[in-house]
């Protein structure tokens, strides 16, 4: 689904929202049930092309959880009502890479299995939000020394950013504008994850929670 750079978004006042952000949001860009109902889809998809390998399931950390623990319930619910059942495991890495609303050149990686063990299975990596591509990168170079069978990447925003050479999943759920958008796990500054609509912040609510 693509967002266009002059999609004006849904008003505040026609959802419901945490009362500590009134006054810190600009507008919802994509509303809750839309992203469930995207990620339902998504997970068909998935399931199409899985065929009958087993899977590990690689949540990126913290934007990434609600994506994943929804992608994998859809997973889950297509497997039980079909022929073949899809056998899954689930591994967390944490990445750090944002300071406000700038990407920052150097990245950490921390958490995880001992990733050595799932040479050979094939992957599935649950990402919040692709912006400049450079973070997948960095990550995927990780994985791919473990030489497993297969990586798919499904992220559930791909930001429209200014470098050409921008990376593409396998799988996303909205193409986005260049904009900074926080709730459903994605935070500023660890602010907003507790919001179930993807919105956009606006000054008062970055000045308000910058660090
Ligand atoms: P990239 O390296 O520029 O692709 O940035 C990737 C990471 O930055 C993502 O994993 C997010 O955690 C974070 N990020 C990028 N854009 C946004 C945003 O609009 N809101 C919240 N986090 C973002
Ligand atoms: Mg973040």
């Amino acid at each position: 689904i693509q967002i266009s750079d002059n999609w004006p978004g849904y008003s505040l006042d026609l959802f419901t929202y945490p009362q500590h952000y009134y006054g810190d949001l600009e507008y919802v860009l994509i509303p809750h049930g839309i992203i469930v109902d995207r990620t339902e889809r998504l997970a068909k998809d998935i399931v199409q092309d899985i065929g009958d390998n087993d899977i590990v399931v690689l949540c990126v950390l913290k934007g990434g959880y609600k994506f994943c623990a929804d992608l994998v319930e859809h997973i889950k619910n297509l497997s039980r009502n079909s022929e073949r059942f899809i056998s899954m495991k689930v591994d967390f890495v944490r990445l750090k890479s944002y300071h406000n609303d700038q990407s920052m050149q150097d990245m950490q990686i921390m958490g995880g299995d001992d990733l050595s063990k799932l040479t050979g299975l094939f992957f599935l990596l649950y990402k919040d939000i692709v912006g400049t591509g450079r973070t997948m990168k960095v990550l995927l170079n990780n994985i791919e020394k473990y030489k497993p069978k297969m990586i798919k990447v499904a992220s559930l925003l791909v930001k429209r950013t200014s470098q050409p050479d921008g990376y593409r999943p396998d799988y996303y759920g909205f193409e986005i504008p260049d904009l900074f958008v926080v709730g459903y796990a994605l935070d500023y500054n660890e602010h907003f994850r507790d919001l179930n609509h993807i919105c956009v912040i606006n000054d008062h609510g970055k000045t308000k929670y910058r660090v």
